[in-house]
């Protein structure tokens, strides 16, 4: 899996998919604001479907616009029926720290067979829950870990080693890139999937000393 694209910039995920190293974007209201959609759940549904196109059959994360429990239930129902490849992002908790979402991702993975993706994540004891109640992707928000001081790796790896030792089928989406250093890094500490900023992959491939020797060969091939 290794590399998500965290976007809700089309150009800039067709550009990168057509390089084949994609293998899923994720989004959030935050990202879908600052990438220009609007029209409230239309535009939601118009860029969601152009994207899960583009990618597909890899997956895509659309985030729920509600907290509210049957509201969310209703959301994830239509966002999967809008494409294949459509994981739905549900928070770990409410706003005010409100316990009703476990029990929503676990009735839309058991009984209604949608794949969630639990976002907003911290700590590997909160991606160890979200994994039991059955979830397919466990986001651990990285850079806001870092952010606050403390050490994205060792969360990492911890969540890691408790979903290996526990046989659990989630996957570890390492999320809220803030440097290009950040990719390998986390992939190295155990997460199977890094999301990444278009800017940030751009930033993976070009290295000045290789634009030097790239110069340096198209010289020498004029000479
Ligand atoms: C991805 O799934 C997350 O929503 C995203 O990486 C969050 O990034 P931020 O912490 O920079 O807002």
């Amino acid at each position: 899996m290794a590399i998500f694209i965290d976007s809700g910039d089309i150009k800039e995920i067709e550009k990168f998919a057509k390089m084949g190293i994609v293998r899923g974007v994720t989004t959030n209201p935050s990202l879908l604001l600052k990438d220009g959609v609007t029209g409230g759940m239309n535009g939601i549904k118009k860029r969601m479907v152009a994207i899960a196109k583009v990618i597909h059959p890899y997956p895509l994360s659309v985030e729920v616009t509600s907290n509210e429990k049957d509201e969310m239930l209703l959301q994830a129902k239509q966002f999967s029926q809008w494409a294949d490849n459509i994981a739905v992002k549900i928070t770990i908790h409410g706003p005010h720290g409100e316990l009703d979402n476990l029990e929503v991702i676990h009735l839309l993975e058991k009984k209604h067979d949608i794949r969630v993706n639990v976002t907003a994540m911290m700590n590997a004891q909160q991606c160890f829950l979200a994994a039991l109640a059955g979830a397919t992707y466990v986001s651990l928000f990285a850079g806001r870990v870092n952010d606050m001081g403390y050490n994205s790796v060792e969360e990492i790896k911890k969540t890691r080693k408790l979903l290996d030792d526990f046989g659990l089928k989630a996957k570890i989406i390492a999320a809220s890139t803030r440097e290009v250093l950040n990719i390998v890094e986390w992939l190295h500490a155990g997460a199977h999937i890094v999301t990444v900023l278009p800017k940030l992959l751009g930033g993976m491939i070009v290295h000045p000393y290789s634009k030097l020797t790239v110069q340096q060969f198209l010289a020498d091939a004029k000479t």
